[in-house]
């Protein structure tokens, strides 16, 4: 969406992952505070995120929809002044239906009111669900109708498509949202993030500056996930270009977990707005090698092992397509440390593990040319 927003994918928490609807303001207000003592704001996320649940049950006389007063006692206006204080945004959700999920009032037939209300709050980003009556109408009608009145607001709001890939949503969405989402719900244990991870693949065509493939929101520190399977998430979702949004306590989270989610080596493939979405360039059995070309002609790779052992995943310069030089530099990002290679990039991963590099060398390879489908005027 040509909105000026989201032209490298947008980074931030959001509170479904971990906290569904037991959500409150001084759970945003402490999330904000710790966005910024824990180094994860300097590393570039930006956008604290309200999912489902916030509003009462019912609109007011006005039509109005209406912060639950037990869980936002201040309101949104003064809990948007306090995250805009700590040089945060304030993100919020609702669903393209009669209701959210979870039941609570949605946005359809009443766009430009709740859009409005929004705006007047300081809101800058919207989720928009799926959940509802959709009355008759298509996803591309439903979630066009909000992007208009997103725009009419005239205030810079990131819009976040979640109608869970419905209607090849990827087809249709760079003209109407900053992101959409790609897949059902991710859920914080290994099979989900892979069986997301497969539905990603052919994908890579759609996405460019403005409007992102969305796997979903990470796991990184929830639940089951080990520390080993969260850099593996983090980096596949990195180089696909996905929206990095946490969906952690970020105010308990580990050590372990910080460093995952604040490694700015990784990040930066993630945010190289130049290249392109990562693709899948090799698949045998549980070993996978995925690249993303990189605005300056350097490739990042990730290998990757499916399997529950530590296995050998290698891949070659060339197969990178990185021509054929006699040497090349290969910079671990996880490790932080730079190797000399005459070709093979190959690694011992742990099972359900990753690694990550970026691979420079065979002379400056062009900027790829970016060849994105879907791409209307609305862009
Ligand atoms: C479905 C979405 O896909 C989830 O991310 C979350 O927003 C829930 N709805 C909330 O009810």
């Amino acid at each position: 969406l040509d909105n000026g927003l989201a032209r490298t994918p947008q980074m931030g928490w959001n509170d479904w992952n971990t906290f569904f609807c037991n959500i409150n303001e001084s759970l945003i207000r402490q999330t904000a505070d710790v966005m910024v003592s824990s180094g994860m704001a300097a590393a570039g996320y930006k956008y604290v995120n309200i999912d489902d649940c916030w509003s009462t049950m019912s609109r007011d006389a006005n039509g109005d929809l209406v912060a639950d007063p037990q869980k936002f006692p201040s309101g949104m206006k003064a809990l948007a002044d306090y995250v805009h204080g700590k040089g945060l945004k304030l993100g919020i959700y609702s669903s393209a239906g009669t209701t959210t999920c979870a039941g609570y009032p949605a946005s359809l037939g009443y766009e430009r009111r709740d859009a409005a209300l929004w705006a007047s709050w300081g809101i800058d980003y919207l989720k928009y669900d799926n959940c509802g009556d959709h009355q008759g109408r298509s996803g591309q009608q439903r979630y066009t109708a909000m992007r208009d009145a997103l725009a009419a607001t005239g205030r810079p709001i990131v819009y976040s498509l979640c109608n869970w890939g419905q209607e090849s949503v990827w087809t249709w969405g760079m003209p109407v949202g900053n992101s959409w989402r790609t897949t059902g719900d991710i859920a914080a244990n290994w099979n989900s993030v892979m069986g997301i991870l497969d539905q990603q693949v052919g994908l890579e065509a759609y996405s460019g500056p403005g409007g992102w493939n969305d796997p979903d929101m990470l796991e990184v520190g929830v639940g089951a996930l080990t520390a080993t399977e969260g850099r593996a998430h983090f980096s596949l979702w990195s180089l696909l270009n996905a929206p990095l949004i946490a969906g952690n306590d970020i105010r308990s989270m580990s050590a372990e977990t910080r460093s995952i989610l604040t490694n700015t080596e990784v990040i930066a493939v993630n945010q190289d707005w130049g290249g392109r979405q990562g693709h899948k360039i090799s698949d045998s059995g549980n070993l996978e090698v995925w690249r993303k070309p990189m605005a300056n002609g350097s490739v990042a790779v990730v290998l990757l092992n499916r399997g529950t052992s530590t296995s050998t995943v290698s891949t070659t310069a060339s197969a990178l397509g990185l021509g054929s030089a006699s040497a090349y530099s290969v910079r671990d990002l996880w490790a932080h440390t730079t190797s000399s290679s005459s070709g093979t990039i190959s690694a011992s991963v742990p099972g359900h593990g990753a690694a990550m590099y970026i691979v420079t060398g065979g002379g400056i390879v062009p900027t790829p040319t970016v060849a994105i489908k879907g791409v209307g005027s609305g862009r």
